[in-house]
């Protein structure tokens, strides 16, 4: 079990399984020109399945695939499935765009992914272009209807930016009132150097809340303590869907972290607030490296855990941005 100096266990693990995208937002990958990661740097699908045999044996119940774009790799669906074989017990998930999965859907069911969380900021046609460089709201939106019919769930992850969807809580909140779906507005944080964050486009948790309070009843819905996400959640007074709120600036939620993040290069960083990583992929890649070993790698680096809100005080103003990889890279 891989347990930090402040007690905290980790049972989720985030992957990233590559750095690509096929969207280019703004506040993700602010350069136009970013370089990839070279292809040799990148985690095979034989390393990813080393590490996820060695981190199930240490109490990791859950991983999320993440990327750049999950569904941007090559033969992802093959991937899935060999990790439903091989661990059959790893409740996995995926965060995606959700711009490249239709007709993959039933796939993703039969493989029993129970949930995927879609990144989608507007449900404005020209405004999503803007945003990502593409037009291809409606595929999303046709794609979310589509999981909701094989029973997956689905979480839309809308990263809240002043002046860019600030206009649109009714048109989320109707969507969480006419479908059953989670919506999660995350407040909207300066990851990566170049960061285009500032305080004209922070939209504060409270103020999210208020606006939803202005248009429907907000009912707090009680989540388990072990393993809860990082999202407090609010029924609303019609329909089955519910609104999320996720606050890692105004109210952070580092005392219940449970997680630990794989970079597509193989990179195990501890918080996402800290550049502090640990080159897993070498000794991941090589046969002299036993299970153990790794294993052991991992128990230590996980004891040396930070508390992310720390970090971030400590830099008391003296950088905007909380980190220097972009999000991309990391996977969120
Ligand atoms: N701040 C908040 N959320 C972000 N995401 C990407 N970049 C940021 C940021 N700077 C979101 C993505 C994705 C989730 C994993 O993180 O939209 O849905």
């Amino acid at each position: 079990m891989i347990k930090d100096n402040y007690g905290r266990a980790v049972s989720y693990l985030r992957l990233s399984v590559t750095d690509r995208c096929n969207l280019n937002c703004f506040y993700c990958r602010p350069c136009k020109n970013m370089r990839f990661i070279p292809h040799d740097q990148i985690l095979t699908y034989e390393d990813m399945f080393r590490l996820l045999g060695v981190v199930s044996e240490m109490d990791v119940q859950k991983v999320r695939l993440t990327g750049g774009e999950p569904f941007a790799r090559r033969d992802i669906l093959y991937f899935l499935n060999r990790i439903k074989d091989d661990f059959p017990r790893l409740d996995i998930r995926v965060t995606t765009n959700a711009t490249l999965i239709a007709g993959k859907i039933r796939a993703l069911k039969d493989i029993g992914i129970k949930g995927l969380n879609i990144s989608l900021d507007t449900l404005d046609p020209n405004k999503y272009a803007e945003i990502t460089g593409r037009n291809s709201l409606d595929n999303v939106l046709t794609s979310i209807d589509r999981c909701l019919e094989e029973g997956i769930r689905v979480k839309v992850n809308v990263v809240a930016l002043k002046g860019v969807n600030d206009d649109e809580l009714e048109g989320f909140v109707n969507l969480a009132m006419t479908k059953p779906l989670d919506v999660r507005f995350i407040e909207f944080m300066p990851i990566g150097q170049k960061t285009l964050w500032n305080k004209e486009h922070f939209w504060p948790a409270r103020e999210i809340i208020r606006g939803i309070g202005m248009l429907t009843g907000l009912n707090s819905v009680d989540q388990p303590v072990v393993n809860n996400g990082p999202a407090r959640i609010y029924s609303l007074d019609q329909g089955a869907g519910r609104i999320g709120i996720i606050s890692p600036l105004s109210n952070h939620f580092c005392g219940t972290c449970n997680r630990l993040r794989i970079t597509a290069d193989g990179r195990l960083r501890t918080c996402l607030f800290s550049d502090k990583d640990y080159r897993l992929l070498p000794l991941i890649r090589s046969s002299k490296i036993s299970r153990e070993r790794l294993k052991a790698v991992l128990e230590k680096a996980g004891m040396k855990k930070p508390m992310g809100h720390e970090l971030v005080e400590q830099k008391n103003g003296k950088s905007t941005s909380f980190c220097k990889r972009v999000m991309s890279s990391i996977g969120g």
